[in-house]
């Protein structure tokens, strides 16, 4: 027996009224079934059709000569290239019929390993046109964080680069992938096969036969057209992970058509985006903005979106003004991490350039403070843009909350309104719903959304615990939020164990585990700190078991294993050598006190002596780093 939807009838006349506006190879019996109680959500049931028609196909008639895809190299000085909707069509048919002369069929995975080319966004294209799982690793992460997600995700393929480059600096792509296949062997039997390597830094790499082969060798024999695969509505369209407040980073899976049909028209409505638009947002697509909103949402909408494979400071922190002034963008989608880092630079800077084409400004990944809020507003948009202070995660898929483009009222560092077909609501510490309209509270969703997570890859039973455990019946985000008289939502941060780090999620158990690793390091705790650039750094306390050993020394290897397990960015800013931690009488770490401690709150630690060990929090205030 079918499960009945209780979705109320304004989501489900509204959603139905959107998914109208797809293209699909066979409608849905049922428009949304399951429930946040048993956790079995499903959209469009019965539903047939496939992505990339809705992104490429269908936009053929009209628009075969128009600009898809603007690729802004790493290195101002090489040319900027474009492909058409019609080109990217025949490119994503071409690396389809690759794929499938290299045996790949519906429902294996291939993971992407790459840097910031048109090739990337081909990739996962090719891999929708044929009912594959894609799931990209973005390539910050170290051979060991992939040599993990390939394991859980049991990718057939991975596709890199030969190097990619970053500012000045070439990150060899390629031997790091060797690393992931071949030095943990022990930890588990991969399910990897081939290697295709996109040459683009000319790197000299090690090719090994019968596994590795070139993109562009065997790119030459496949034919420019390829039919489009048809898949179920819930077919799975891809992996994406993530870090959470507990254990190994979870991959998130989001299914095809209500992935679909949120983030085109969550694109659609936040940004308010016009025909000749050139929509620019600075994500690698290695994170879910990259997903969806380089990637599906743009081309969703028939929209021009820009790959820029370089960083905001390389060559010059003029970077991005002079890309807007270039190729004319008029929307910037961004991180305040990265507004907060260019605006240090100087006013000046902006102002060299004529950015007159901007119309909108996007800030997504953390909250933005007021401050980077009013210098983004006048510094880049001149105060004619309006900004949108977009709030979601991974595991929402799309948008939730944010301003739409010149139609909501603008309001600095406020998310605003939840986007029309979507329920957030406050529930106070024991779940109740708070129903006053000004209130502060944690941030759940009440009703299922089309590009809702379906799950955590391999561990259902996770994914209930993760977001479905701690308010009975309610999505919970695990942020913290305030609204206020308009109804508007400010998102406050993380309520967790998790630190937003320049807009990335760190869970603080993973940065602990890594350096656990350390033979010298008997226990550590983990907590974010305000910092000026990145929103929040990552403050460690660590205990040595020899406590002869040169600090210096120990802190650089701390930060070097965390380096080598997670990858750099999840590196700590600070590390406190401490004889102890303060702990409960069972044990149990008390991050709350030493959060107190980092924020320089001391008159807020609270009673300190039912702890276990009382007298190591006077010791951690004396010996705090500056
Ligand atoms: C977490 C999700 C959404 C894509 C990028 C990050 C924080 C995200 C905002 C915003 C305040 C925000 C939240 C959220 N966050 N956008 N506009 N205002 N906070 O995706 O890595 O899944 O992280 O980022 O804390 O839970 P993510």
């Amino acid at each position: 027996m079918k499960n009945k939807s209780l979705l109320p009838d304004d989501l489900h006349n509204y959603w139905t009224e959107v998914a109208n506006t797809y293209q699909w190879k066979k409608k849905w019996d049922q428009l949304q079934t399951g429930d946040f109680e048993q956790v079995n959500i499903e959209w469009f049931q019965g539903a047939k059709l496939n992505i990339t028609e809705n992104c490429l196909d269908r936009h053929l008639e009209k628009r075969r000569n128009k600009k898809a895809v603007i690729f802004e190299p790493n290195n101002p000085q090489e040319a900027t290239s474009f492909l058409t909707y019609g080109e990217l069509h025949v490119s994503v048919c071409r690396f389809a019929n690759l794929l499938i002369k290299q045996g790949l069929k519906k429902g294996d995975v291939v993971c992407f390993y790459m840097g910031m080319t048109p090739e990337l966004l081909i990739g996962l294209l090719a891999c929708a046109r044929l009912g594959i799982v894609h799931t990209v690793v973005f390539g910050g992460f170290s051979s060991q964080s992939l040599h993990g997600r390939l394991l859980d995700s049991k990718a057939k393929m991975v596709v890199t680069h030969d190097g990619s480059f970053r500012g000045d600096k070439i990150v060899g792509l390629k031997s790091m992938v060797d690393e992931a296949l071949e030095n943990f062997q022990q930890i588990g039997e991969l399910a990897v096969e081939k290697v295709l390597v996109v040459k683009r830094t000319q790197s000299e790499i090690q090719m090994k036969p019968g596994r590795d082969y070139f993109y562009e060798t065997l790119i030459k024999d496949c034919d420019i057209y390829c039919p489009a695969t048809s898949v179920e509505a819930e077919d799975p369209l891809f992996i994406l992970y993530t870090s959470g407040s507990t254990g190994k980073p979870k991959g998130l899976l989001h299914t095809t058509a209500g992935y679909m049909v949120h983030v085109g028209n969550s694109f659609k409505e936040v940004f308010q985006i016009k025909e000749n638009d050139i929509f620019w947002c600075t994500a690698d697509i290695g994170w879910i903005t990259g997903h969806s909103y380089i990637t599906y949402g743009p081309l969703l909408n028939g929209t021009t979106t820009v790959i820029f494979e370089g960083i905001p400071t390389y060559p010059s922190p003029a970077r991005f003004w002079e890309v807007i002034e270039k190729h004319h963008i008029t929307h910037l989608y961004t991180a305040p991490t990265a507004i907060r880092s260019l605006e240090k630079f100087g006013n000046d800077i902006p102002e060299k350039f004529n950015m007159s084409s901007l119309k909108v400004l996007g800030s997504v990944g953390e909250p933005i403070n007021e401050e980077a809020w009013h210098w983004y507003h006048k510094y880049v948009g001149k105060q004619r843009c309006p900004i949108v202070d977009t709030w979601w995660q991974t595991e929402t898929g799309g948008i939730m909350i944010s301003a739409k483009a010149g139609i909501t009222k603008l309001k600095p560092a406020h998310a605003s309104l939840p986007l029309e077909g979507v329920l957030p609501i406050l529930v106070d510490e024991k779940g109740n719903e708070i129903h006053e309209t000004v209130a502060e509270g944690n941030l759940c969703i009440k009703w299922p959304w089309p590009s809702m997570a379906r799950s955590i890859f391999g561990d259902h039973e996770r994914f209930k615990q993760t977001y479905f455990q701690t308010y009975k019946g309610l999505y919970f985000t695990g942020d913290g939020a305030r609204r206020d008289h308009d109804s508007f939502f400010r998102i406050t941060g993380r309520v967790d164990d998790v630190i937003n780090v320049s807009g990335h999620r760190i869970g603080t158990a993973e940065v602990e585990d890594a350096i656990n690793e350390h033979p010298n390091i008997t226990e550590s705790a983990v907590v974010g700190f305000s910092h000026d650039i990145k929103g929040q750094g990552i403050y460690a306390f660590v205990t040595p078991m020899k406590s002869s050993a040169d600090h210096e020394i120990l802190k650089k290897e701390i930060r070097d294993i965390v380096q080598k397990i997670i990858g750099p960015i999840a590196k700590p800013d600070q590390i406190q050598i401490v004889k102890a931690l303060p702990k409960t009488r069972s044990g149990k770490i008390m991050r709350r006190i030493l959060r107190k401690i980092v924020e320089n709150d001391l008159a807020n630690i609270g009673d300190t002596s039912t702890l276990l060990n009382p007298e190591c929090v006077e010791q951690i205030i004396k010996t705090k780093n500056n």
